[in-house]
């Protein structure tokens, strides 16, 4: 199996991975495959920085989907079959949005203009990643799309996505929600602050931002919102459903560092026992090694006495007083090279048997426009992608 079979075969292809890997170029580079191959592909992305908006040559992309323009393709010299569209997650217009499809219109207002509201709206740890999947069924469900690819948040953990789900059940937990109805002052504030830890890390952080009358607020909140929250749990269930479908594949985005690596292979074996298996992974900004190439000889790498006699032979060769400096500064990026190899190929032997992965290498400038994008392909899905 190959990155282009799974891609090929999957409806719904999320990448995840630690901050900062290129969880997004990565997202928006397999949606352009899709569209390029001839699919109905949209990306959902998750980039606070805005970087995919530059990523697609759309100065801004609203909270709705955009189709990318074919005069856009066609100024980067790309001919799609398909076609492609994006879209920006923004966290507080998507509950909103909820709000508005859900919550009954007596109450919308009062939810809209709740300070408990727009607090969990904007902070609540999870409702990022929560949205983000809420998204994601409603484009899955609207069948517009027959690749939908989806970026992750930049969390240090990419586990959060994963969990998101269960976690905002747990959080709208209907015993929870009773707490909060019950009228405030009978249950008293430290009883509150007690029960639940994300429930009181929330309260603590309200206390402090508004003070002892968000109490009244918050159980205003959730009277009004008990009709969206009745239906909660069948969308919970309905994500998690998607998500394990047959048809979505965990992309896994990861560099070469020891760290990083060690975060992928965490994620992995957390993938497993969430029944959300990986089933790719891109090992992004890899420095390749230098390999002669010399006929008749088993080994394809060239040992530390071959590098110095390489270095020599620059130095020979340029004649300059930098030869020397240009030689160590090949011989280090040689042993950066050497020592990524043989961390992803101890990554490789933990991964489960079968799982395509693909070495993109660290290109000299940022990955951010349609036609970069898709110089990544040839890396992502082989030399047949570079036409
Ligand atoms: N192979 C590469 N070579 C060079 N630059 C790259 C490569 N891949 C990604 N980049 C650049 O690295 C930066 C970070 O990439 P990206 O935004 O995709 O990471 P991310 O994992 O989505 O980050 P975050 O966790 O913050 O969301 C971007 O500026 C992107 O253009
Ligand atoms: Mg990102």
């Amino acid at each position: 199996m190959t990155l282009g079979d799974l891609v090929a075969r999957h409806q719904i292809v999320i990448s995840a991975g630690s901050g900062g890997v290129g969880k997004t170029t990565v997202a928006a580079s397999l949606a352009l495959w899709g569209a390029l191959e001839g699919r109905r592909a949209v990306v959902l992305t998750i980039d606070p920085a805005r970087r995919l908006a530059s990523s697609l040559g759309l100065a801004s992309l609203g909270s709705g989907e955009r189709d990318i323009p074919a005069e856009h393709f066609r100024a980067q010299g790309l001919a799609p079959k398909g076609t492609l569209a994006a879209m920006m997650l923004d966290q507080k217009g998507a509950w909103d949005a909820l709000v508005e499809r859900h919550a009954p219109p007596e109450a919308r207002d009062r939810i809209l203009t709740n300070r408990f509201y727009q607090h969990l709206s904007q902070s609540f740890a999870g409702s990022y990643e929560y949205m983000a999947i809420e998204q994601l069924c409603a484009l899955a469900e609207s069948g517009r799309y027959d690749l939908i690819v989806v970026d992750t948040p930049p969390t240090r953990h990419a586990l959060d996505f994963l969990e998101a789900p269960r976690r905002i059940a747990d959080f709208l937990d209907r015993k929870i929600i009773k707490w909060f109805v019950r009228p405030y002052f009978s249950a008293g504030w430290s009883a509150l602050r007690a029960m639940n830890r994300t429930a009181g890390f929330l309260l603590r952080r309200l206390e402090q931002a508004t003070g002892i009358a968000a109490l009244a607020e918050i159980s205003d909140f959730f009277s009004n919102m008990s009709g969206l929250f009745e239906n909660f749990q069948t969308r919970i269930d309905r994500a998690h459903e998607i998500l394990r479908a047959p048809g979505t594949a965990f992309v896994l985005v990861s560099s070469p560092e020891e760290q990083v690596l060690g975060d992928a292979e965490y994620l992995s074996s957390k993938m497993a026992a969430l029944r959300m298996p990986l089933k790719g992974v891109v090992l992004n900004r890899v420095h390749a090694e230098f390999r002669p190439a010399r006929r008749g000889r088993g080994r394809d790498e060239i040992g530390p006495e071959e590098v110095e006699q390489v270095a020599d032979l620059v130095a020979q060769i340029v004649g300059a007083p930098e030869a020397r400096e240009l030689a160590a500064n090949f011989v280090d990026y040689q042993a950066l090279a050497r020592g990524e190899s043989l961390r992803i190929e101890q990554f490789r032997a933990g991964l489960p048997r079968g799982v395509p992965v693909v070495h993109v290498p660290n290109f000299a400038r940022d990955v951010h426009d349609l036609a970069s994008l898709a110089g990544m392909h040839a890396h992502l899905f082989g030399v047949r992608a570079a036409a």
